[in-house]
């Protein structure tokens, strides 16, 4: 009999478990979307929490039923602990301690940018360390160097909004619907980037990234002309494509411009590119130009691995027990602003 994980996510408003092999093989993977919260423009919270409450018992159900596995079966179970919604973390973690009290089993938490970054490992196994792990979500636009699985050291980071909640802020400011990320993605390449917008530097040498500024330049040019930006009917305006492939470019132009920085200074081997925002169609075509211009391997989740699953909470919960990491049972409580590593510390 092989060796399995079991795997929970419930971080945002995807309900999602997994049985992970010690390989990374998915045995059974069921990623249950929440859409009730696109009328609303963003994750309504408390919406979210009762949401994961009606569906992790199916969930579960679905998964086991897919495997012919039990929890009997498994080595260990692992959950996402944060940073997220604390409402939604929590129902995940304590159906999690339920599992692992019932079945006297080792349970995980996991760090939500952790999994993101270990998605890589479900596809590819052998990438060259160290690597530049960039996450870019609707949460977090942060730089890791990997020099192993299991440590990551931030060099990095956005100083106020992340990039997919740019591009979330901009949708909603322009009436496109939510999540913004893969409507802005289909728009913006049916128009020509004819606007100037900001693409911020850091004062000091470091490269940090801004994206509040961003946002409000595409305000002040709505604010400016409202009429020609926003539809009528399904058509959608030709200025209004233009401003959405201008901000593309300029959200991407600078997460870009920090990887190719980061990568010259901190001599990596790989780059890896995580995260919602990594499903962006612009961002991978340009992640993998800069990689052969730097000549050092590129790695991208495939499309269904770029948004929040439990697969890849799986692997990382594998990372932590090959290291031999103690269980944590009694000590684990949500953690919604956990930091995966603090600036300059492994
Ligand atoms: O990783 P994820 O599913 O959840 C978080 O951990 O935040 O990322 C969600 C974010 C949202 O902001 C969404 O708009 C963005 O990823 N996103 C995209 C694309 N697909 C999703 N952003 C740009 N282009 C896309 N194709
Ligand atoms: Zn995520």
């Amino acid at each position: 009999m092989g060796r399995y994980l079991l795997a929970i996510e419930t971080s945002c408003d995807e309900c999602s478990i997994a049985i992970i092999s010690d390989e990374y093989d998915i045995i059974a993977h069921e990623v249950a979307t929440q859409l009730e919260h696109s009328q609303y423009g963003g994750v309504v919270p408390e919406l979210a929490a009762r949401k994961h409450y009606e569906m992790i018992g199916p969930v579960f159900q679905k998964v086991c039923k897919e495997s012919g596995l039990t929890v009997d079966d498994m080595e260990a179970i692992a959950v996402t602990r944060g940073p997220g919604l604390v409402g939604s973390l929590l129902v995940g973690l304590s159906f999690a301690k339920g599992l692992a009290y019932a079945y006297k089993k080792p349970l995980y938490g996991i760090h939500h940018i952790e999994g993101h970054l270990t998605s890589v490992l479900l596809t590819e196994k052998d990438i060259p360390l160290p690597a530049l792990g960039v996450a870019v979500s609707g949460g977090h636009t942060h730089i890791y160097i990997i020099r192993e699985w299991g440590i990551y050291e931030l060099i990095a980071r956005t100083r106020d909004d992340a990039i997919g909640e740019a591009y979330d802020k901009v949708a909603k400011l322009l009436g496109l619907g939510y999540p913004g990320g893969p409507i802005i993605d289909k728009l913006a390449s049916s128009g020509e980037a004819t606007y100037q917008l900001p693409i911020p530097v850091m004062r000091d040498d470091s490269l940090d990234m801004s994206y509040s500024g961003l946002k409000t330049a595409v305000l002040h040019i709505v604010k400016k002309d409202r009429e020609r930006f926003i539809q009528e009917d399904d058509e959608k305006p030709q200025d209004l494509l233009n401003l959405l492939a201008s901000f593309q470019k300029a959200a991407i132009a600078q997460v870009l411009d920090r990887i190719e920085k980061a990568s010259q200074k901190h001599n990596v081997r790989s780059l890896i590119v995580v995260g919602g925002v990594s499903a962006n169609s612009l961002l991978r075509e340009e992640v993998r130009r800069l990689g052969k211009t730097l000549n050092i391997p590129v790695y991208l989740p495939p499309l269904r691995f770029c948004m929040d699953n439990a697969a890849m909470i799986g692997v990382a919960g594998w990372i932590h027990v090959h290291r031999e990491e103690p269980p944590e049972l009694d000590t684990l409580d949500a953690l919604p602003r956990w930091e995966l590593a603090v600036a300059g510390t492994v």
